[in-house]
């Protein structure tokens, strides 16, 4: 093959992507967040009269409660009552998928910072100072933090879950090569920049509204609802957009939108329950931390023959979303490479740590983590670069996942290809060894990172959304989704979708918020999945009424619809302007009574999976990246810098390419993040230690990598994305885990005694002590 000259290559589509950002669409949220005017919950107006909320919380990790005295803060001036699990009139559960969480403890408490009861007062000050005065006394029992300790003792969320595909007994024993190896992948805090919170209104006749920050509403409603024994239709919750959820709110933003709620029945009067950021840290769940173990089996050109892993989950004391979780570890135990004999097991072990929950990834990241470690592993004991096995095993179209799904339109072998050949490995990994020779206490590392991520809710019936568009009848638009803005853009695509099916101004649309009176029964916005399903769900509502609209314009102008066309506000028959502007047409439709709103339904086909057989189609596509990933390492310090992050990312035909490379962006950082530096630490009695911002690092301005260049794959796209624009959320938070492994290198070029470990995250304290282990 001719080659090009490569770093004009890189550079023509460098300019390509940039001056594809400079005609994509600003995210309509920037003007007011730059303005400090975007409203989070916080923001809110309240009511005259509105009580203020502070959560008294378990101060031990397990243990049987034997007294507590409120006396002293419901004597203090300004506290208006405390409530507990006795002032709930329909169930104290709160649990999403096995009823195993109360909403304030009973009897016995499970982890440090397990809500008790909910002081409300005239103000925040008052309801923490009241806080102080309660006395508690708890006999403590046995705490579990890790979950080894966990699958000793038999402590687990449900029961173990496993996949396979061949047979791997049979298929080690064909194996050249065989290694077995253990890993750790620690939690990660969320840090939303907005902490939970939620506001609750008393309305007539019992009925509330919840103003919440949360990524699903129905959640919100359905568990208040079973709280409070009242049915669904008396609480409305409104969502206009979160500041970060990373899936920290997906099902943890419920139980502070119930108590709010609950104070709010009892005293028909608005209550505020705002988190403040120690608090959140101290209560809520985080990214499962896993102890796994593999065994890697490959022939002796490199082929991953057979591959095993057990992963143990810590879930914390609740199930949440612990199971869901884990199933997507499973799936995405391979990430993106073939590998015919697979047998994977995963234990959701119940420990005694605020119940873990959804991070961006929802277990994917800890799957693909071991298995890249299992990859490193086998590559040092062989004596070659990882880069050669990861390359013998890419997915290719027709290879089957373990889990059944045969994988079409993969996209792993062009990714990496172009990946390599774009940026010009060959060259980045000279400029390594050049540097590496030529400096004694700084050395450079470089690691590449495919990804395969499987697209849609695991749990086949949770994809579907709806649509809700009104055409006023000035020809303005108002749409209603289950999509909630998290910062993630995702109300910009919206506007897009409907300003583009209409050929209106962007100015003409507006995203009303996320309100399950509007729309109902909806899905979470997660799974990397809510522009597609909300998407779909917009476009089929707009084509509804554009075909309305277009059978006005069919019959006063006598012609068929297929002659007629909406663009840039007027309306064209075969090709030719007509001097029908876009109002005047929807004044048309208003004379005729013909109906300006529509509410569609969507679903996504084809995808099913059955749990008794651990076999389906559970994803409706897969995403599919290459990163490389190059570090240099200060040997005196232990410190690194990430020189430059070079990233092919199958967009698929990305319909906002400014907000689908912030969402690249950010996602690589937080991965790095978790891999590199957010160490989560408890003590062994189950304190969390990293309760602060000081004692939890997470990535910053100077910690981001230095270049970052993101090529988009020259692909067909995919059909099942909306307008071929695929899922940017999750993915590509897992080229991050690259970073963990390009450091590693940058050690053993330092430290030829250095062996490998396989424990992230990589903090500067390992990296120091690991450059001078003997
Ligand atoms: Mo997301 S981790 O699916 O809320």
């Amino acid at each position: 093959m001719h080659k090009k000259n490569p770093s004009s290559n890189l550079e023509s589509k460098l300019n390509a992507v940039s001056n594809a950002l400079k005609q994509s669409m600003k995210n309509i949220d920037s003007f007011t967040h730059v303005r400090g005017e975007s409203l989070y919950v916080d923001d809110v107006n309240v009511r005259e009269g509105t009580f203020h909320a502070v959560v008294f919380d378990s101060p031990k990790a397990h243990g049987i409660i034997k007294n507590i005295d409120y006396s002293k803060a419901e004597a203090l001036e300004g506290v208006e009552r405390i409530f507990t699990y006795k002032d709930i009139p329909g169930e104290n559960q709160i649990g999403g998928i096995f009823p195993d969480e109360p909403l304030f403890a009973e009897n016995e408490v499970h982890f440090c910072g397990m809500p008790i009861a909910l002081i409300v007062a005239k103000s925040e000050f008052v309801a923490r100072q009241a806080r102080l005065l309660i006395s508690i006394e708890i006999e403590e029992l046995p705490v579990i933090i890790t979950a080894k300790e966990a699958k000793v003792k038999g402590s687990f969320i449900n029961a173990p879950r496993s996949f396979s595909l061949g047979n791997t007994d049979k298929a080690f024993e064909k194996c050249a090569y065989i290694f077995e190896g253990e890993t750790f992948s620690n939690g990660q805090e969320h840090l939303y920049i907005e902490t939970q919170g939620a506001y609750a209104e008393p309305s007539e006749n019992g009925n509330l509204k919840i103003t919440s920050s949360t990524q699903g509403p129905t959640a919100v409603q359905k568990t208040t609802a079973k709280v409070l024994g009242i049915p669904m239709h008396k609480i409305e919750v409104d969502v206009t957009r979160l500041g970060g959820g990373f899936g920290g709110k997906e099902d943890q933003a419920t139980p502070w939108a119930v108590m709010a709620a609950l104070a709010t029945f009892h005293l028909n009067q608005s209550v505020k329950l705002v988190l403040n950021r120690h608090d959140d840290l101290r209560m809520t769940g985080k990214r499962h931390p896993y102890e796994s173990s593999y065994k890697i089996g490959l022939s002796k050109d490199l082929k991953i023959i057979a591959y095993e892993a057990e992963f143990l989950q810590n879930s914390g004391a609740a199930a949440d979303l612990s199971p869901a979780i884990a199933e997507r570890t499973l799936f995405h135990a391979t990430n993106s490479y073939f590998v015919e004999n697979v047998k994977t097991t995963v234990l959701s072990c119940k420990t005694n740590l605020p119940p873990n929950t959804a991070f961006r990834g929802f277990g994917g990241p800890q799957g693909m983590f071991v298995i890249e470690c299992a990859i490193v592993r086998a590559a040092s004991e062989i004596g070659i670069s990882p880069i050669k096995i990861q390359e013998a095993n890419l997915l290719q179209d027709n290879d089957s996942f373990s889990y059944g799904q045969i994988a079409t339109q993969v996209e792993a072998q062009n990714t990496w290809d172009s990946a390599k050949s774009i940026f010009n490995l060959e060259s980045l990994e000279k400029e390594v060894e050049d540097f590496n020779s030529t400096h004694q206490n700084f050395k450079k590392g470089l690691a590449l990172m495919p990804i395969a991520f499987g697209i849609s809710f695991t749990n086949t019936p949770m994809n579907h959304a709806r649509a809700l568009v009104h055409i006023y009848q000035d020809g303005s638009v108002g749409i209603s989704t289950a999509a909630v803005e998290m910062g993630q853009g995702v109300n910009t695509k919206m506007l897009q979708i409907a300003a583009q099916v209409f050929s209106i101004e962007n100015s003409k649309v507006k995203i009303e918020t996320t309100n399950t009176t509007r729309v109902a029964n909806t899905s979470p916005s997660a799974a990397s999945s809510t522009a597609d399903l909300n998407g779909k769900a917009l476009l089929k509502a707009c084509n509804l009424l554009r075909d309305r609209l277009k059978e006005i314009v069919a019959e006063e102008y006598k012609t068929q619809k297929e002659h007629i066309e909406l663009k840039d506000e007027f309306v064209y028959i075969n090709s030719e302007k007509t001097d029908l502007t876009w109002t005047a047409l929807i004044g048309k439709a208003m004379e005729r009574r013909v109906a300006l709103s529509e509410n569609a339904h969507y679903a996504t086909p084809i995808i099913h999976f059955d749990k008794t057989k651990e076999k389906g189609h559970p994803f409706a596509y897969h995403f599919y990246g290459t990163a490389i990933i190059t570090t240099t390492v200060d040997c005196i310090r232990g410190t690194y810098v990430f020189d430059d992050v070079k990233i092919v990312h199958d967009y698929g035909k990305s319909m906002s390419e400014g907000i689908d490379l912030g969402q690249v962006e950010g996602a690589l950082v937080q991965g790095i993040g978790w891999m590199t530096m957010e160490e989560i630490a408890y003590n062994d009695k189950g304190k969390l230690l990293s309760n602060a911002l000081s004692t939890y690092k997470v990535p910053d301005i100077f910690s981001i990598p230095r270049n970052i260049d993101v090529i988009p794959l020259e692909t067909q796209g995919n059909d099942m994305a909306v307008l071929k624009s695929k899922a940017v959320g999750e993915p590509p938070l897992m080229y991050g885990i690259g970073a963990y492994f390009a450091i590693q290198n940058a050690i053993k070029a330092f430290n030829p005694n250095y062996t490998l470990k396989f424990h992230a995250p990589m903090t500067p304290e390992k990296v120091l002590m690991s450059l001078y282990k003997k």
